[in-house]
């Protein structure tokens, strides 16, 4: 991750409680987008909204606390299955339900959070700081899974065309 999220008091002002967690610290152990933990790819989701909120004259606080805690959640999504719907449908709400644990939601924090997976859930969401985190981790998602790949492919690239040997 490039963005220098801990080098912004504002920022840093907004999260450092949930950031102390335990529960938000545990995400660094699960694999988010291939090359990312689900800790960083919160962090990025976080910060980049919370950016795009202060530039929109959004609430950056909200946006900043529930871009944190929108995937707080504890299992492997590519090999758990629910009988109750999909993992797009069941882990906004799980991630809600373990956000309360930890801090009190507004009711635009909790719209964030349930609306993320918006485009592949129905309902859309009603604040513009949610459709800020449901575009930006989207954006994420992509970038992360893909940075590994433009790496192999450099790398794939300096195998077949090497560079010339200057003599
Ligand atoms: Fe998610
Ligand atoms: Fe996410």
């Amino acid at each position: 991750m490039t963005e220098k999220w801990q080098d912004d008091p504002e920022y840093m002002s907004y999260i450092e409680d949930l950031l102390a967690t335990e529960a938000v610290q545990k995400l660094a152990n699960y694999t988010q987008h291939v090359n990312s933990t689900r800790l960083e790819h919160s962090l990025s989701v976080s910060y980049y909204s919370y950016k795009l909120a202060k530039k929109w004259g959004g609430d950056a606080r909200a946006t900043a606390r529930a871009g944190l805690l929108h995937d707080l959640f504890y299992y492997d999504w590519r090999t758990t299955k629910f009988d109750e719907g999909s993992h797009a449908y069941m882990h906004p709400r799980i991630a809600v339900k373990n956000a309360e644990k930890i801090t009190e939601l507004s009711d635009l924090e909790r719209d964030i959070i349930l609306k993320h997976m918006w485009g592949a859930t129905i309902a859309p969401p009603k604040y513009k700081e949610s459709y800020i985190v449901t575009m930006v981790d989207k954006y994420c998602a992509i970038k992360e899974a893909s940075e590994p790949m433009t790496e192999n492919l450099r790398h794939k690239w300096h195998q077949w065309f090497p560079k010339k040997q200057s003599v």
